[in-house]
């Protein structure tokens, strides 16, 4: 049977996952947005390609959470973007009241599923997702890691003039101009970067400069729409979290994942390498870090804390 996937904001991401999850026919796609007439037209305007692109599957849009019960993967993407200027961090307030909302919706209707965040601030809102709702921890993860080692590897292949196939790095911690790009962990060709910078194929002062540019990926984007935030990325590493949980695939993917001591941590989530399979996350993957990979995990991972301190200010729920 053809798994039911819901997706909860019907906005840009909403549409973009809607579209590529039809094209893959990963499974049948309600789209859910309080802005019911959003999410019909998408459903109805993605559905009238089908005989186009040949794929079959059911897409609906709805406004009532009757209608994703039983959900076996939901995807979020409830909530505001950000406007130029903005950091994720000042989404916080009104989105921490968006995903209360959207906790209790899916805790009544799909308490099952394997459930994917992707609202910012991430990290705090995937974390009060899960404390909200009450759902499994494995069951409850967050998208960015993948868009953020994405955006890497893409610059670095721009900048290398080597396939993004031949390239393999991880950006982890929390998705914010914290997150820490792992170049102890980063492969091109099988080389690691040290050895491209001793070749002379690229400078330190360059690959900082690259580092610094994923950082601030999300708000060069932001910038150049002027209304709204990225979506086609994100969409895409959503959806691949999504298929590795449908199809038991069991891919090492860094995402925002509660820690119970791993990396020294408990009791947060924050982004890590993780195996997604049937069982949701299957496990935390321990990388090695270098000193100074670990301090700025640490770093981050802090910055991760202070904000969820703020949320518990904001609502003393959590
Ligand atoms: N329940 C369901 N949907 C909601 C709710 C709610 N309580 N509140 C808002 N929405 C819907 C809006 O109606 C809108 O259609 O969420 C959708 C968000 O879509 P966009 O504004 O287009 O935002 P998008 O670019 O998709 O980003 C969504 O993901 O990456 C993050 O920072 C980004 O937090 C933002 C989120």
């Amino acid at each position: 049977m053809r798994k039911k996937i819901t997706l909860i904001g019907a906005g840009q991401i909403g549409g973009t996952l809607a579209h590529l999850i039809a094209l893959k026919e990963l499974g049948d796609v309600v789209l859910f947005d309080v802005a019911a007439g959003i999410a019909k037209g998408k459903a109805l305007d993605i559905a009238q390609s089908s005989p186009v692109n040949g794929f079959n599957i059911n897409l609906s849009g709805t406004s009532d959470y009757e209608d994703t019960k039983n959900s076996d993967v939901i995807i979020i993407t409830a909530g505001v973007p950000r406007k130029p200027g903005m950091t994720r961090d000042d989404l916080l307030g009104i989105n921490l009241k968006i995903i209360k909302e959207v906790a209790d919706g899916i805790k009544r209707t799909s308490p099952n599923a394997f459930v994917i965040c992707i609202t910012n601030p991430l990290d705090v809102i995937v974390m009060a997702l899960q404390k909200y709702s009450g759902l499994p921890k494995n069951k409850i993860v967050g998208m960015a890691g993948i868009l953020d080692s994405s955006r890497f590897i893409y610059f670095l292949s721009q900048e290398l003039k080597i396939s993004v196939n031949k390239i393999r790095s991880f950006v982890l911690g929390g998705h914010g101009d914290s997150m820490v790009a792992m170049l102890g962990s980063t492969k091109i060709e099988g080389k690691k970067i040290g050895e491209l910078i001793k070749e002379g194929k690229i400078t330190k002062e360059r690959l900082g400069e690259i580092v610094d540019r994923t950082k601030k990926g999300g708000a060069e984007i932001v910038k150049y729409l002027e209304k709204g935030s990225a979506f086609y990325a994100p969409a895409a590493s959503g959806v691949e979290m999504a298929e590795s949980y449908v199809n038991d695939l069991k891919k090492e993917l860094p995402c925002a994942a509660f820690l119970s001591g791993e990396y020294g941590f408990n009791n947060i989530y924050a982004g890590v390498p993780v195996i997604i399979g049937k069982s949701g996350v299957e496990k935390i993957i321990q990388l090695k870090l270098t000193k100074d990979e670990e301090a700025a995990f640490k770093d981050s991972v802090k910055s991760v804390q202070n904000l969820y301190d703020a949320a518990k200010k904001i609502d003393p729920d959590l």
